[in-house]
């Protein structure tokens, strides 16, 4: 049986789990005949699970679709049954996706698995790849639903929550064969899991102005998303006088230009997005009565987000009052900053530089990822792939194969130098 300490086997120049990303780019795969949208639990979601088990079963694995709808490949251990190294990240898209994101880290996932079981090769703990089915909250706004319920920290679902069709997402479990009162079991016990990894691309310009083709993540910054709805009062077009108008779109747009304002004059990694904004009743000769829309704020640290949410809400506030609008403010999701394992992450950034023969770069992840909610349940890390200019969720996305295999042997270094020297916390080896 070849050791624990040898060295991988040099890798193709080609990248199979890039190649794999581009075939899950389209029609059967995505829920549009355009382009790539992969929603929570859509037929393009159960197709890309058919396929995807496929590969899991080809690189050595059992799967099996858990209670909250993830797809879980298992390659068994020396012993059966042992705690396992999780390796992650989500099969669900943004509408008008690239192909990679997300997707990437688990075709990595099952790439890892492909190559310690053509060596023969078990681990003293067993290595499950997750792929999580949402994580983006583009089908309900609901992100990061999955891995909150493996992670064991959720506490109740939002089943009446709707789609976009209208359709609850008790429905949608429903005609999935998913109950709905079992969704919870989805959970992970502790001493079921050594740690998890996320490998993912950047989603940012840091590695590429770096020359660098991986890095490191230190921490995952905090997230806010709120829904808001502003209500006026809709009237014709042509004969409701300028001063006497409650236009909601007008307060929405003045409310969209104080967001901007407000996220830009806080420090670098403070970021405010209005990405969604539906008019009511959205006619060219009536003044809109109803505007709603999202709201995406973020930093580095819960100070710099809750004071930049504050100042938001006091301006909207105001906003509202001036114009005799109506203004609901509904917190959607609230996710604190989330610091990787600092041993997982010493561990990662030297097999980074064993890997490249460079320090790695570490970085903090403007983005969210499955790894904060699953920070909760084990020590998390994550390794991050160049990606072209930095663009992401946008179908220009793009990576390089050569950084895909780079990537890949930082996961196989990574975890070939845990099974030879595990982890101080926690103690699950023994287990
Ligand atoms: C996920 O892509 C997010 O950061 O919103
Ligand atoms: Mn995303
Ligand atoms: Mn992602």
């Amino acid at each position: 049986m070849p050791s624990l300490h040898g060295q991988p086997e040099a890798l193709p120049t080609d990248s199979r789990a890039v190649k794999r990303c581009d075939q899950l780019g389209a029609h059967p795969f995505s829920d549009t005949q355009d382009g790539l949208f992969r929603a929570y639990l859509s037929d393009a979601y159960k197709a890309t699970c058919t396929q995807v088990a496929q590969w899991m079963h080809e690189a050595g694995m059992t799967s099996r679709m858990d209670a909250a709808g993830n797809l879980i490949g298992r390659y068994e251990g020396q012993t059966p049954g042992a705690p396992a190294l999780l390796i992650g990240s989500h099969l669900d898209s943004v509408r008008n996706a690239g192909r990679y994101d997300g997707m990437l880290g688990v075709m990595l996932g099952i790439e890892v698995v492909a190559h310690f079981a053509a060596q023969g090769l078990r681990l003293p703990f067993a290595l499950e790849v997750i792929g999580f089915g949402d994580e983006e909250g583009s089908r309900f706004p609901t992100s990061m639903l999955t891995s909150r319920a493996v992670a064991g920290t959720l506490d109740a679902l939002p089943l009446d929550t709707v789609d976009a069709n209208g359709t609850t997402l008790r429905d949608v479990l429903h005609s999935n064969g998913l109950d709905p009162t079992r969704y919870l079991e989805a959970a992970y016990k502790p001493q079921q899991v050594l740690a998890y990894m996320e490998a993912h691309i950047e989603q940012g310009p840091v590695l590429e102005a770096a020359n660098m083709g991986v890095g490191v993540v230190t921490a995952i910054a905090a997230q806010y998303r709120f829904k808001v709805s502003m209500q006026g009062v809709a009237g014709h077009a042509g004969t409701m006088p300028m001063s006497l108008r409650k236009d909601a779109l007008a307060a929405a747009a003045q409310a969209i230009a104080a967001i901007e304002r407000i996220g830009a004059s806080g420090p670098e990694d403070l970021v405010a997005t209005v990405g969604q904004l539906f008019v009511g009743p959205g006619a060219s000769n009536v003044v809109p009565g109803q505007a709603t829309f999202s709201l995406d704020i973020r930093a580095g640290t819960a100070q710099v987000r809750d004071k930049a949410a504050a100042e938001i809400c006091a301006a909207l506030h105001t906003i509202a009052q001036q114009r005799g609008i109506t203004l609901a403010l509904e917190r959607q999701n609230d996710l604190p900053p989330t610091p990787c394992d600092p041993d997982l992450t010493e561990r990662l950034a030297t097999s980074v530089a064993r890997v490249t023969g460079h320090t790695a770069r570490r970085l903090v992840s403007g983005a969210g990822h499955d790894a904060m909610v699953m920070a909760a349940l084990t020590p998390v890390c994550m390794v991050f792939i160049r990606c072209k200019e930095g663009i992401s969720h946008n179908p220009a996305e793009a990576v390089r194969h050569d950084d895909a295999q780079q990537a890949l042997l930082v996961m196989l270094d990574f975890i070939r130098t845990l099974a030879a020297s595990p982890a101080q916390e926690p103690t699950e080896f023994s287990a």
